[in-house]
């Protein structure tokens, strides 16, 4: 019974399902609108089609990792049915060339492993090699192992494929888009980042499996690490025309919840129409804060239903000397695979 209650929870934080409960207790997070960037007409139920009705996308280059499932794979569909030449990633050549191959309009598979620096590397080289410019990079591909600890490279596992993995990838492209002087990186990140992170925020003494380890609190802290690695990125990248925002996209039917017990699963799947948003409904803040011409210039933001949002109360989101330790701690980790 414990194990179960314990997975329940897990799951229900992981996906997002509960941040309502901490901001019901008085003392969690608290999400208000962002006055500082501007609002626009979307929100909760808007889709990705809805926020780009009109958008002429023709000329532009995205990249999308994880584009073969979920979130990823509604963003790419929708931004090549708006013209954009889509670069979609799948862990393999293959699930990548499977899923551009039944989308409507101009996509270029490659391969790209997270969990493998070299194959981040590659990628960016990939890219590179194609001589074109990136308009929009979307760091969309993500895990939730629900389970024991794992590591990569003597790194937990969430921490390493949903953000040390982007951290090369990205950092291996900002020499082109810089020098394009054009771009917006937008990184999926997840409530989960100030409702289930670790209390300390980024717990720098424990991504190698030092201390106790809970699934639950690595992926809050593997998304937490995608806020700050936004906001640090932004900072970087002040005045040189490429702009940097993290989004979260709302609880979503997606496969997500592919690795949780059966039984969180099939809750999930029989409840999730009622209580999630569709993947239409889950890419549209991704596409928006990737495309909206509203947001032209807007960096270091954080992007919810569509709208840009401040959390305050007890979180480390905006925590800007924690985002600064973080960039160094993963060039440590990453260094033999950065420009
Ligand atoms: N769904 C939600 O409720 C929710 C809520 C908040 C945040 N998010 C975030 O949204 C993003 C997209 O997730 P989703 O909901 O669309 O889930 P999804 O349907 O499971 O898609 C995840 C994607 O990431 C890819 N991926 C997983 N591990 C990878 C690795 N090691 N290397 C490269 N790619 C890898 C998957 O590829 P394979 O299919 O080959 O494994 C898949 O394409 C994630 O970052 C997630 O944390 C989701």
């Amino acid at each position: 019974m414990y194990i179960k209650r314990r997975q329940l929870i897990q799951f229900s934080a992981a996906t997002a399902a509960l941040p309502l409960l901490p901001a019901c207790d008085g003392g969690g997070p608290v999400v208000t609108a962002d006055a500082r960037y501007p609002t626009g007409p979307f929100g909760a139920q808007s889709t990705a089609e809805e926020v780009t009705v009109g958008l002429d996308l023709h000329g532009q280059t995205a990249l999308v990792t994880g584009c073969n499932s979920g979130l990823g794979y509604e963003t790419m569909r929708v931004l090549a049915l708006r013209g954009a030449h889509v670069i979609g990633t799948g862990r393999t050549v293959e699930k990548a060339e499977k899923a551009c191959a039944s989308i409507t309009g101009e996509t270029t598979p490659v391969a790209l492993e997270l969990s493998d620096f070299e194959s981040a590397v590659a990628c960016a080289q990939t890219v590179r090699g194609m001589g074109v410019n990136l308009d929009m990079v979307i760091c969309n591909a993500g895990i939730n192992t629900f389970g024991e600890l794992e590591l990569v490279a003597g790194i937990e596992r969430m921490f390493v494929v949903n953000f040390l993995g982007h951290f090369v990838l990205v950092n291996q492209l900002l020499p082109q888009m810089v020098a394009a002087g054009t771009g917006r990186i937008v990184n999926v990140g997840s409530r989960s980042g100030y409702t289930q992170a670790p209390s300390v925020g980024i717990d720098f003494d424990n991504l190698r499996g030092e201390g106790a380890f809970d699934s639950s609190e690595a992926y809050g802290r593997s998304k937490l690490a995608n806020a700050l690695f936004s906001l640090e990125l932004a900072s970087r990248l002040k005045g040189s025309g490429v702009t940097s925002n993290a989004i979260h996209p709302g609880l979503v039917q997606t496969n997500i919840a592919r690795t949780a017990p059966a039984f969180i699963r099939g809750a999930f799947e029989m409840f999730g129409g009622v209580i999630a948003k569709s993947p239409a409904e889950g890419a549209a803040t991704q596409v928006y804060v990737a495309t909206s011409p509203l947001l032209d210039g807007v960096s270091g933001a954080y992007f919810e239903d569509c709208n840009p949002v401040t959390v305050s109360g007890d979180n480390h989101t905006t925590d800007a000397a924690m985002a600064a330790r973080l960039w160094g701690a993963a060039q440590q980790m990453t260094a033999n695979y950065l420009v």
